[in-house]
């Protein structure tokens, strides 16, 4: 059978191999859950998960926090799709309230070359929350610098194209339980 079974046809593209299953994701995620829970002071803590990629990642995530947070999200695409990003941001939606005087927790499904999360961290910044952290489910390790806010990490990937658990390929398996390698 071919990695990841059924789901495997699922998406109009073979899946290589299955690099994280749903144990391994579902583990890793409630210990980030719970190292966000021991890791902030009291005040409000609001968790904004960067769309589309981070929506499973966010929604299991925060149901591994055992204290108050608040929950939005972020709509950012970059300028000039098929030119060389130049990590230029349209932002298509953000919280509408103040993020002043709140703790921010970015969350983001996979760091690649960086720019993305970086961009993002700079219109955030401007507002000058009370502190401004990121949790990034996986890191390529390709960005030569990575963000200095990157405090949760839940694995060192692999450079490879990932998909399912939120990421996608052309919008297709967002869906799987399980992230796997499409080559
Ligand atoms: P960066 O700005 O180069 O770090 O790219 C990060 C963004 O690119 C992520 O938020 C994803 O939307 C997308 N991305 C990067 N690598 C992958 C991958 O392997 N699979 C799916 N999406 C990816
Ligand atoms: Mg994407």
């Amino acid at each position: 059978m071919s990695p990841g079974g059924e789901w495997a046809r699922t998406g109009g593209r073979p899946l290589q191999r299955v690099v994280y299953d749903a144990e391994t994701l579902g583990r890793r995620v409630r210990e980030l859950g719970q190292e966000i829970t021991r890791a902030y002071p009291d005040g409000p803590l609001l968790l904004i998960g960067l769309l589309k990629g981070g929506f499973v990642f966010l929604a299991d995530l925060v149901r591994a926090i055992e204290r108050p947070v608040q929950v939005d999200f972020l709509i950012a695409r970059s300028y000039g799709a098929g030119k060389v990003s130049s990590g230029a941001l349209e932002v298509l939606y953000r919280p509408p309230i103040s993020v002043l005087d709140k703790h921010i927790l970015l969350v983001e499904d996979i760091i690649d070359s960086g720019r993305t999360l970086a961009a993002l961290a700079e219109v955030i910044r401007e507002e000058q929350p009370r502190s401004l952290a990121i949790c990034a489910l996986l890191n390529k390790g390709l960005a030569p610098v990575l963000p200095a806010e990157v405090r949760f990490l839940g694995f060192q990937a692999p450079d490879a194209f990932l998909v399912g658990y939120g990421l996608d390929y052309a919008e297709e398996f967002r869906h799987l339980p399980f992230i796997a390698d499409v080559g």
